[in-house]
Order: C-alpha cells, then sequence, then structure tokens
C-alpha cells in the first residue's frame, strides 16, 4: 500500500508539480493522476458501450461507504450532490420553518453558506443573524465561538450554520463545541465542509453535525461539480428533498410504477442521474487520502504552513490566520505592510509560475500535503521582502 510520502513532490502523481508551484487548494485543486485516470477510464467506457463494461454504479455505491467512513456516518446518510451549495440548499428549503425563526452564522462566510439563508429570510420570515470576526491584538481575525454560542443560545434560533474552516481567514471552527451546545439546546447544526475534508478527518458524531455538505473540488481534490451531503439519520423524514425526479423514490427502477413514496435514506435527496465521471474521480481521489491516512495528511498540512508562516514571518509579513491549538488550517492568510498585493499575486503567477490566491484584500496560500518545503522556500524567496 503506498504511503503518503510516495506521493510527496512525485510529478507522476500530482502531474501539477511539473508545471506550478501550486498552493491554492482552496480555490480548486489540480487533480491527481488517479483521478484523471479513473476519469479518462470512464471515457473509454462510455465511447465503448456506455455501461455495459463499467463497473460504474457499484464504484459510486463504494464511494458513499468510504465517504460515510471518513466522517464517522452510516452510508444511509449520505449522497451525492453537484456542489456544496446545493447540499446547503437542500438544508434551507427542506426545513419547515416558522415566522421569526432565527439562523446563526458569520458575517465572513462564502456565499454558498450565506444565500441559501438568505432566501429562507426573505420567503419565510426567519432571521438571519451574522456574527462578526474580531482582530486580535496580535493581528490574528476570527469570529469568537462565545458570540456564536451567546446568539445560538436566544430561544428563536433554529439552526447555526458554520464553514468548519473560514475561506478567507482561514478560522477552524471548534466544532465539537459548538455542535455539543447546538445538540444540548435543541438547535440544527449545519457545516459547510469544504475546506476542511480531505485536511483532517471530521466526526459528524462526536461534533453533533446535523446536516453537513462539500462539494469535491478542493482538499478532496475531486473534479468540480461532485459533492458529498449527509443528513443525520433521525433528520432525513424531516427534511423535504430539494428537487424531485425519478431517482429520488423507493422503487425507482420501477419506471411505470408511480409510486411516490421518498427512499428512506438520504438517497432521497438524489432526483436524478448522478456525475458519473466527477464522482469517479472523486472516488479515485478519496481512496487514495483514506490509503495515506487522513491523520497523516493533515499532519504533514500542518507542518508545511508552518513552516510557510516561519518563513512569511522572517520576511516581514503579518499572519491573519489563528493558528492556537487546534486552530490551524490548511489556508494561511497574510498581509504586506507595503507591497500591493495584487501585483505580488500576478507577480508569482505570471513571472514565476506560482498560483496563490487573494481573499479580502489579503494573500492567501493553501498548500496540500504533496507540495514539497522546496516549492515553499521557492515561494517565500519569489516574495518581496520588507
Ligand atoms: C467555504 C466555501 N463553501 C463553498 C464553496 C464553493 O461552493 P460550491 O461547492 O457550491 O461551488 C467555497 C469555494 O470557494 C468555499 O470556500
Amino acid at each position: 500500500m503506498p504511503d503518503l510520502f510516495d506521493y510527496v513532490g512525485n510529478a507522476e502523481q500530482f502531474p501539477v508539480l511539473g508545471h506550478w508551484d501550486f498552493f491554492n487548494h482552496a480555490g480548486v485543486c489540480p487533480v491527481p493522476h488517479v483521478a484523471s485516470r479513473a476519469i479518462r477510464r470512464y471515457a473509454h467506457e462510455a465511447e465503448a458501450g456506455a455501461y455495459l463494461a463499467g463497473t460504474w454504479y457499484a464504484d459510486i455505491e463504494k464511494l458513499r461507504i468510504t465517504a460515510a467512513r471518513m466522517l464517522n456516518a452510516h452510508r444511509d446518510e449520505i449522497a451525492f450532490v453537484k456542489n456544496t451549495s446545493e447540499g446547503i440548499s437542500i438544508v434551507a428549503n427542506g426545513i419547515d420553518w416558522q415566522w421569526g425563526d432565527r439562523i446563526v452564522t458569520t458575517s465572513v462566510e462564502y456565499p454558498a453558506n450565506v444565500y441559501p439563508w438568505m432566501e429562507v429570510a426573505r420567503a419565510h420570515g426567519a432571521k438571519l443573524v451574522m456574527v462578526d470576526e474580531v482582530t486580535d491584538a496580535t493581528g490574528r481575525r476570527q469570529v469568537p465561538a462565545e458570540k456564536i454560542l451567546e446568539e445560538a443560545a436566544d430561544p428563536r434560533t433554529r439552526l447555526v450554520s458554520l464553514s468548519h474552516v473560514e475561506y478567507a481567514s482561514g478560522q477552524r471552527h471548534d466544532l465539537e463545541r459548538i455542535g455539543k451546545f447546538c445538540h444540548a439546546h435543541k438547535k440544527l447544526f449545519c457545516v459547510d465542509a469544504i475546506q476542511a475534508l480531505g485536511v483532517w478527518p471530521i466526526d459528524v458524531k462526536a461534533m453533533h453535525i446535523d446536516y453537513l455538505s462539500a462539494d469535491g473540488h478542493k482538499w478532496l481534490l475531486g473534479p468540480e461539480g461532485a459533492g458529498l451531503f449527509y443528513c443525520r439519520r433521525e433528520l432525513i423524514d424531516r427534511t423535504r428533498p430539494l428537487m424531485i425526479g425519478w431517482m429520488n423514490v423507493t422503487d425507482a427502477q420501477n419506471y411505470g410504477n408511480y409510486d411516490y413514496s421518498l427512499k428512506p435514506d438520504a438517497g432521497r435527496f438524489e432526483c436524478g442521474t448522478l456525475n458519473i465521471p466527477g464522482l469517479l474521480g472523486l472516488k479515485a481521489s478519496l481512496d487514495m487520502l483514506m490509503e495515506c491516512g487522513l491523520d497523516n495528511v493533515g499532519r504533514r498540512i500542518q507542518q508545511l504552513t508552518e513552516f510557510l508562516i516561519q518563513g512569511l514571518l522572517k520576511k516581514g509579513y503579518k499572519i491573519v490566520s489563528p493558528r492556537g491549538l487546534g486552530q490551524w488550517s490548511g489556508i494561511v492568510s497574510f498581509t504586506s505592510p507595503t507591497h500591493p498585493h495584487e501585483q505580488i499575486f500576478k507577480t508569482l503567477r505570471k513571472d514565476h509560475k506560482t498560483e496563490i490566491a487573494i481573499r479580502e484584500g489579503r494573500l492567501r496560500v493553501s498548500p496540500h500535503f504533496y507540495n514539497t518545503e522546496q516549492q515553499i522556500e521557492r515561494l517565500i524567496d519569489r516574495l518581496p521582502g520588507h
């Protein structure tokens, strides 16, 4: 069985290594060779005889089981979605909202975890409460858990929805603490996990997560447009599917028999034909990550981001991402006290084939486990000093 270090710096397994110093996994990941091979195989099988030769559907059911294992969930609690937004929209549209219900989130969420709740506010008279980020004395930015819990405690709060990791600051919320509170106070807890899945294992049970959604195109190393949605078993029949088609029902393959009985498992949230090539690509990547061990992957990302931060500090950059105990993530957000960020970003991309990102006016670097220390050193060398 391959070891994590078989992949580090391995341009056969990660062809992007031969072209770019790529550090934007919090944006869109380059897919590893295993995923592109799975998608090519699909394409060959599809042109030779559609589903006849392949094992597509059986493989996708294997993916459901692996995804459940990664989350400490059951396969019955996993649905495939086309992206994070769809999973969050299932929750937003699937609950029997009452006028005056409160929904608590932060004011620094990616819009996939904002607009669905704005729509609930518009359509059902719910109130959207957005807890602000604060900057501490050292310049680190985060939304305090205490404030989130304070808002969650309001008797009218029905649901708390958070990104596990905030896309711009890289803050990792303490989901165990927040989930425990939500569970104790009978609030629903929904998580946008796209910036966390593939970086460390997530335990939906220990974190008392009711709903979770994530596309696969970031840290899970899948292609865009193939994602996972988790719904806690007890909530499945209390959550209306967002879209209805032929596949939501128990006897889906009995086409002429119009028995509109929704599936008892999370399959009820899948309305029709799935994104087969996308999911096969995601499966290949997830299998690779699971073989390496998500704990090992996380440790390596922690080491790489720590190495990066030390280099940035030496060069006079200010780190914005919180990095206290249990707070690290794959995202390092930082600022230059003097140099325009746009210029830094463009020069890196154009002159050095080095890809980072700008989010909320700050520079953002997000390496994955296969990146090398040498790549990080090169990035630091290429950044202007102070
Ligand atoms: C926190 C977060 N949620 C969601 C998304 C993407 O949403 P979707 O999968 O619906 O395209 C991103 C992408 O940048 C993100 O950072």
